[in-house]
């Protein structure tokens, strides 16, 4: 994962951007976790209804589909690269892109990760939209589940104080460094 320095995507004139299923997929789930974080807040303080059942349901389904897009999209890290980091960066923002970038891709995978095994443990089962059976084999009920939902509370908390960093850290390269980071993540223009 920190192949940096690998030739990734294509080139367009003289920028080197990531590959256009990198960047849809970095989009994509950006957007789905947008929703999700609202979504776990509310759901898990509504009354029980129905509303509140198709929250949860609405949730746990996009969960596992971040988690599945997330796999794809750390084989296509390992496949397709990076494009490089900015010339001139100073060593500590080279650390610090690499350190966070890691530190997003290990809580996308454990966020979901947890929600999923802590409501396989407790409250089978976990169909993907009503449909799909994708139960984990994880008994042990509410006692099992009470620690790996707490898990999954401070690794969601941690990765949205990080996407906070993370996105400022975006824009402050384009708008008062002036550099082709951001450019690097968005869509081609046609
Ligand atoms: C990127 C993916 C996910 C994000 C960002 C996320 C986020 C959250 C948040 C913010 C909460 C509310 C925590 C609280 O204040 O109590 C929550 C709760 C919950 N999540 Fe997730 N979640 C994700 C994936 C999943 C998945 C895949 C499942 C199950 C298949 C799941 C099942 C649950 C359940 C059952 C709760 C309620 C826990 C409780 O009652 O204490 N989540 N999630
Ligand atoms: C849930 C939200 C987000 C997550 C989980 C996330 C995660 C990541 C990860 C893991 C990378 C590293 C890609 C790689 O090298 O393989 C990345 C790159 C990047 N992200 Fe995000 N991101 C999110 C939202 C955002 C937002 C809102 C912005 C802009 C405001 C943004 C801008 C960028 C940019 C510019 C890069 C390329 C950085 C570089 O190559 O130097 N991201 N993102």
């Amino acid at each position: 994962m920190s192949s940096d320095t690998m030739e990734a995507g294509s080139k367009t004139g003289s920028l080197q951007r990531y590959a256009r299923v990198q960047i849809a997929l970095h989009w994509i789930i950006a957007l789905i976790i947008f929703g999700m974080v609202p979504v776990g807040l509310v759901m898990t303080r509504l009354d029980p209804s129905n509303l509140t059942n198709l929250l949860y349901e609405l949730h746990k389904s996009f969960g596992l589909i971040v988690f599945g897009l997330v796999v794809i999209r750390i084989a296509a890290r390992f496949i397709l690269g990076a494009p490089p980091l900015e010339p001139n960066m100073p060593r500590w923002q080279i650390m610090a892109a690499r350190v966070s970038h890691g530190a997003l891709y290990v809580l996308m995978v454990l966020v979901p990760l947890t929600g999923w095994a802590a409501t396989s443990a407790c409250c089978a089962p976990v169909n993907l939209f009503w449909t799909i059976p994708l139960t984990l084999p994880i008994g042990g009920g509410f006692d099992t589940a009470g620690p790996i939902f707490l898990l999954h509370n401070i690794f969601t908390m941690a990765m949205v104080a990080l996407v906070l960093i993370h996105a400022v850290a975006a824009l402050y390269h384009h708008y008062s460094m002036k550099d082709d980071t951001l450019r690097k993540m968005m869509p081609r223009k046609r």
